[in-house]
């Protein structure tokens, strides 16, 4: 075995990669022995046992890598989906203790923020923060594919289909808005004389573009670029995007401005009956309420042409039903 961090640290990094969780955190232990400070692995090992759903110590690993280095964005990142994964195992008490604690020792940093909020319910963004979706999809835009392969995910498809029902030509202007790495790109792209994405994540746009579908790739944030878009587009489409709003008026406002009239917005949601507009859930994902949703569409003059509620995709194996959406400029 070799003797330095350094060499050491590559040789765990390559079991791990191989997928010999066990050997590499033997190895990066062994690298804890020499230098008990090096962060690298001790946020190494917090994401084996992440990755082995053991989230207890993931998460002390990863409150140990941030007194280490408390600027590493990925380790607040992936403090956040341990904690998640910590009251998914039914541990909410002590997941709400220690994300109370990274929200007050962290109170600028974005990550903690939205992931705090979700894990805690204490102060309830009303969207996603740019800086915590951008890191997110950033980090998951290399496995994103296949991960949404595994989960059934049907939102691209479903919409698809939903707007075929709906549009009259094949020469439309879209825009997929919040377009990730391209899934909905070769089902919009027959209908499409032009078609453009918007997403706020460099590493899902960089995917996005080798599909060579988008005449125009833009990293924005939805709501401040569709201000300058008036009149636009014959079609919007956001799959599987709005769960990364709470509340829906600005977002249905520059949808509709950017749309021309009679122009058509699809969108996918997770819904349900609540006693509020929104939650926040666990997953940092936002849930709305079903007849918010319809208001809040008719308050941004916006009138629903056809709803139906399917099964999106999965999570931790169970079936995630939504909304599949379509509404005209109305
Ligand atoms: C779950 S992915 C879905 C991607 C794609 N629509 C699909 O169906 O595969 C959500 C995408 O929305 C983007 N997103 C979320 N909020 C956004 C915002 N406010 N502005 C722009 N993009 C946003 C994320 O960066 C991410 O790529």
């Amino acid at each position: 075995m070799p003797d330095t961090v350094e060499a050491l640290y590559e040789e765990a990094d390559r079991l791990y990669y191989d997928g010999d969780l066990d050997r590499a955190a033997e190895v990066y232990k062994r690298i804890l022995e020499i230098d008990p400070d090096y962060q690298p692995a001790v946020h190494s090992l917090g994401i084996i046992h992440y990755d082995q759903d053991d989230y207890g110590p993931a998460v002390d690993y990863m409150q140990r890598a941030l007194v280490l280095d408390p600027d590493d964005v990925y380790v607040h990142s992936n403090l956040g989906k341990s904690l998640y994964g910590m009251v998914h195992m039914g541990d909410r008490e002590q997941a709400e203790t220690i994300a109370r604690d990274w929200m007050r020792r962290f109170p600028k940093n974005r990550i903690a923020r939205h992931m705090g909020a979700a894990v805690t319910g204490d102060s309830l963004p009303d969207r996603a923060n740019d800086a915590y979706v951008a890191q997110t999809f950033d980090e998951f835009a290399d496995t994103f594919e296949e991960k949404l392969e595994e989960l059934e995910y049907k939102a691209p498809a479903l919409l698809a289909e939903a707007l075929k029902r709906h549009v009259t030509d094949d020469g439309l202007r879209i825009l997929d808005a919040g377009c990730g790495t391209g899934l909905c790109a070769p089902l919009l792209a027959p209908m499409a004389r032009r078609l453009e994405g918007i997403d706020l994540s460099e590493e899902m746009l960089a995917l996005a573009r080798k599909r060579k579908l988008y005449k125009r790739l833009d990293k924005a944030e939805l709501t401040d670029a569709l201000a300058s878009r008036a009149g636009r587009y014959d079609v919007v489409v956001a799959a599987d995007v709005l769960c990364y709003f709470g509340a829906l008026e600005a977002i249905f406002a520059a949808m509709r401005k950017s749309l021309k009239k009679g122009g058509l917005l699809a969108l996918t949601l997770e819904t349900d009956t609540l006693p509020a507009p929104f939650h926040l859930n666990i997953s940092g994902r936002y849930v709305h309420d079903g007849g918010y949703v319809e208001s809040a569409l008719a308050e941004a003059g916006l009138e629903i042409v056809e709803q139906t509620v399917e099964t999106l995709r999965t999570e931790y194996a169970e079936p995630v039903t939504g909304l599949v959406l379509v509404a005209v400029r109305s």
